[in-house]
């Protein structure tokens, strides 16, 4: 017998969809998971999801064998955007495959370590402005660091300048690409018939701002297309040219724009915010920032920074892991039972929970990488010590998953790990910091990711004299 799943009792039709605040939604998840414990379950857009908090019940999951992504939710509402992308597709969609072959080979090591320079040259420009405002302007830490990751993802991978640091606003495609985010999350969790024919305004503008940014995308697919003989291997190269090495098959124009628009959705938001989080420990723990600083001055002085010194900043690294640990920036992944196996339920947590087929799991993050079981009873706490190359190999499979699980994981996960190693050793090396308002507390904004609000600071050009 399977034990009955706890959760809030819903209201007819509408479910649970008071329970969750679309704006806020991460959070109030997570407040339901403190109450009801490592499962429950809620009725949000007509379905009743499972939502899990316990790394025993996410290690369960995370069998492939079992287990797959499931689209659901507002990553399920994006597919209005990029349809069957890398990212939206369903793990049996055709394009998925073939999109899968032809792009690992583009994110590989080597072909990451190709985009140093490029990476190098937008970071620069980072350092340049904060230079240039000098020790009393305020910056806005989240803006500034979006307005890095957009333009590197950009430049790397189709070599594209979006030039953020040089305008007062920023490429048109971030204010679209924000308001649909947001809107697909709230139309996740209001039923069909309201977001189609209920929202008809809010219907109107997401249409709009879906066609501003595949017009963005647009642009960029003609202008390579004008220019055959380009001969940079970014990603737009990869995905023009890649063939599936099996089949010969290649991707449609239709699919590199709708990758295209992936990777500039996915390839910055999380990264930015995952910055925008390691800062808030630099700026509010003495002692984190003084290592770090430290292993900087240390591992690279006042020369400039290469490539080789990425691999050389344990410490630095140790502190990435661990904000991601507290702060997944991708917060949830999705799973249900693989629609291959044909089974109409199976059970998790030994025997005790039943999950019916089709069934969405969704795993908390924030709540499963803080378990206590796995991190003890300072789980809440930030402690680079914990992520030390070596205590991060030994962690209990599945109990730190901010990149997602199996063959669905992050495509981009070396390419944001370079870049975060390479803009940190460069403000390090360059700035003291201080938040603009000392009594800050860390007020959590979310859209598909969780980064800081209201973050300010001002940064310190350093003199160098030791
Ligand atoms: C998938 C997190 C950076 C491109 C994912 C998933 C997570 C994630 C959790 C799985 C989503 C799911 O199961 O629904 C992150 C984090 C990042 C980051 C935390 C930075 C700190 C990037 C970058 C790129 C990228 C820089 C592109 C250059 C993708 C793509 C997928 C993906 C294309 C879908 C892969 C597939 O399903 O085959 N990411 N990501 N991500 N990410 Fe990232």
């Amino acid at each position: 017998m399977t034990e009955t799943i706890p959760g809030p009792k819903g209201l007819p039709v509408i479910g649970n969809i008071l329970d969750i605040d679309p704006v806020d939604a991460v959070q109030c998840l997570g407040r339901i998971a403190k109450e009801y414990g490592e499962i429950y379950k809620l009725s949000v857009g007509g379905t009743a999801k499972l939502f899990v908090s316990s790394r025993n019940l996410v290690n369960e999951l995370s069998d492939e064998s079992r287990f797959t992504k499931q689209v659901s939710g507002p990553l399920a509402q994006l597919r209005n955007v990029c349809a069957d992308s890398l990212f939206t597709a369903h793990s049996d969609e055709h394009n998925w495959h073939i999109t899968h072959k032809i792009l690992m080979p583009a994110f590989g090591p080597l072909a990451i370590r190709d985009m140093f320079d490029e990476m190098h040259d937008i970071a620069s420009q980072q350092v340049t402005k904060w230079a240039r405002f000098g020790p009393k302007e305020a910056i806005d830490v989240s803006s500034d660091f979006t307005r890095l990751t957009l333009d590197a993802i950009a430049l790397c991978s189709m070599s594209t300048r979006f030039n953020s640091f040089y305008r007062d606003e920023m490429n048109p495609f971030v204010g679209s690409m924000l308001e649909v985010l947001a809107e697909s999350g709230k139309r996740a969790v209001r039923p069909p018939f309201v977001n189609d024919y209920i929202m008809r305004g809010s219907l109107k503008n997401y249409n709009h701002q879906i066609a501003v940014m595949k017009e963005i995308a647009s642009e960029i697919l003609e202008e390579r297309r004008a220019n055959p003989g380009y001969q940079k291997k970014d990603l737009l190269t990869a995905m023009i040219n890649g063939r599936d090495p099996k089949t010969g098959e290649g991707l449609s124009d239709e699919s590199i724009l709708n990758n295209m628009i992936v990777f500039l959705i996915a390839g910055h938001e999380t990264t930015s915010a995952l910055l925008s989080f390691y800062f808030y420990y630099l700026l509010t723990r003495p002692d984190v920032f003084e290592k770090a600083q430290a292993e900087v001055d240390e591992v690279i002085g006042r020369g400039p920074v290469t490539l080789e010194h990425m691999s050389k900043l344990p410490y630095i690294e140790a502190g990435l892991r661990e904000t991601l640990r507290l702060h997944p920036t991708a917060p949830v992944i999705t799973f249900h039972t693989r629609p291959d196996l044909n089974i109409e339920k199976t059970t998790i947590g030994g025997g005790r929970f039943e999950v019916s087929r089709g069934q969405g799991v969704v795993a908390l993050l924030v709540e499963m990488q803080r378990d206590p079981a796995v991190w003890g009873d300072d789980a809440d706490e930030f402690k680079p010590e914990r992520m030390t190359e070596e205590k991060f190999n030994a962690l209990p499979a599945n109990s730190w998953k901010p990149f997602g699980n199996g063959i669905r994981g992050c495509i981009g996960r070396s390419f944001a790990w370079q870049e975060s190693l390479l803009i940190l050793a460069m403000l390090l090396q360059n700035f003291n910091f201080r938040l603009r308002d000392p009594d800050y507390q860390l007020v959590i904004k979310q859209t598909l990711t969780i980064k800081p609000g209201n973050m300010f600071m001002y940064a310190t050009l350093r003199d160098h004299v030791t």
